[in-house]
């Protein structure tokens, strides 16, 4: 008996040294009404979807990365004013081996199974999408997994309807959507035999994947995200590569990639409309996870990123790692390339910003005012407050939102119907409240960024990845 409560209060510290971001939720609640102040406006039909990690430990044994938590999923739905929220694991072969079996024998983002060759388990926890008339959860290890929007079931694998290959590849959890047509446009890496880079399209309604463009490549870089403008798809090469081989050799997903300290970073660009290659540009390197919009204008390629100065931060566990300075900070990174003459320009803003989105169905592609963000990212370590900015990337002006104790997420912009301008709409973001050890989602006017209200979630929502609106 005195060993048993040794033990759990040995259990009970190792969770309370954690941050509450990165402590394990294991409740799952069917749809409940949130109580809340200030104001959900009316016209907000529709619902908000966040994917992420949720549990990250098999008792007293924890997940390597924050990126290797078990996924779960968030909905809050929005009727008339009121804010109905559920969570739920994806039932996955990833819930059967934490849950079920109580392993962290796998292979992850940073977690290394003992297997010898690295085997992916499909723990689809980074974003949500529409996928072929489902909502689909994705990771960057296919596939993916097919849930219903109302009580977060998980229904199965999504398959494509083709030849291209389902495994020992990476595919983009980013992907595009064609403002006017509705298709989807996405990537995948191929490691073997040869390696490449395999843009395709996905028509609108459909499970087939028509290639684009492939592009060969001896060493894969790691690029999370991709951009496009009405006629390219632009892939940023970032120095941080891989030898495919290695992929052979077991062990995590990121410790195979290297940095190539010393080495340009490649800009591809791929028409649209000729589906292939047609330019080629070479710049100062930095790392990135996220594009924040791509546009042309007078000759000249604007592509904007969240970046970092390297990929120091991508391989190191945010909770591990102090970061007083906010070096490990991504900042906002303007690129310029002259298409004629081929000459690149970098531009740095110099204001902090992860997590970047824009109002995409009216912009992306194209010339544009703002971008929301969270203000910082490096560590998640002692982390105590994050704000949220949105900045006008012509102006350079930036507004913020903060509150002592609180840490917020991803923010996702959502217009108003009848819209008059870029930011005539509302943000969701939902915020850790550290002192209250509750989540709340935060509700902005996304002009004059200033609280409309929010609502108070049941419990604390760990540290989440991507999210997507979903109209009725
Ligand atoms: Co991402």
């Amino acid at each position: 008996m005195k060993l048993l409560l040794l033990l759990l209060s040995f259990t009970a510290l190792l969770q309370a040294d954690r941050p509450l971001g990165l402590t394990s939720l294991t409740v799952e609640l069917p749809e409940t009404k949130l109580k809340g102040t200030g104001e959900v406006p009316e016209w907000l039909s529709g619902t908000l979807i966040r994917n992420g990690p949720a549990l990250f430990n098999v008792g007293e044994k924890y997940v390597t990365h924050w990126f290797d938590g078990l996924a779960m999923l968030h909905s809050f739905r929005f009727n008339h004013g009121e804010v109905i929220y559920a969570n739920r694991f994806l039932r996955t072969s990833a819930y059967e081996t934490m849950v079920v079996d109580k392993s962290l024998d796998f292979a992850g983002f940073g977690q290394a199974g003992s297997k010898t060759e690295t085997a992916f388990i499909p723990n689809a926890n980074v974003n949500v999408a529409r996928f072929a008339n489902n909502l689909v959860a994705l990771t960057e290890i296919p596939l993916p997994v097919i849930f219903d929007k109302s009580t977060l079931d998980t229904v199965g694998l999504f398959s494509y309807n083709d030849m291209l290959p389902k495994s020992k590849i990476w595919e983009c959890a980013h992907p595009h959507y064609d403002a006017k047509s509705g298709d989807v446009i996405n990537y995948q890496v191929q490691f073997f035999p040869e390696a490449k880079y395999v843009l395709y399209t996905m028509k609108k309604g459909s499970s087939v994947r028509e290639v684009i463009a492939e592009i060969p490549v001896k060493q894969p870089a790691y690029m999370h995200s991709f951009a496009m403008t009405e006629k390219y798809l632009i892939l940023v090469e970032f120095p941080l590569l891989i030898n495919p081989q290695d992929l052979l050799k077991g062990g995590s997903f990121s410790s195979h990639y290297k940095w190539q300290a010393g080495k340009q970073m490649r800009i591809l660009l791929v028409s649209r409309e000729k589906q292939q290659l047609a330019g080629e540009f070479w710049a100062d390197p930095v790392f990135a996870w996220h594009h924040i919009n791509s546009y042309e204008e007078d000759g000249t390629l604007y592509i904007d990123m969240a970046a970092y100065e390297d990929a120091t931060g991508f391989g190191y566990a945010p909770d591990l790692v102090d970061d007083p300075e906010h070096k490990l900070s991504a900042r906002f990174v303007r690129y310029k390339v002259d298409l004629a003459t081929k000459n690149v320009v970098k531009e740095a803003l110099g204001s902090s910003i992860e997590m970047p989105r824009i109002n995409y169905d009216r912009c992306n592609g194209k010339q544009y005012n703002f971008v929301y963000g969270y203000d910082d990212y490096g560590q998640l370590k002692g982390l105590k407050k994050r704000g949220l900015v949105k900045i006008d990337v012509r102006t350079k002006l930036l507004v913020s939102w903060s509150q002592d104790d609180c840490i917020a997420e991803e923010p996702v912009f959502v217009a108003k119907p009848d819209a008059k301008s870029e930011d005539d709409g509302v943000v969701l973001s939902v915020v850790l409240d550290t002192k209250a050890k509750t989540s709340f989602l935060l509700i902005l006017d996304a002009r004059k960024f200033t609280e409309l209200g929010r609502v108070i979630a049941p419990h604390h929502i760990p540290y989440g990845l991507h999210g997507e609106f979903f109209p009725k």
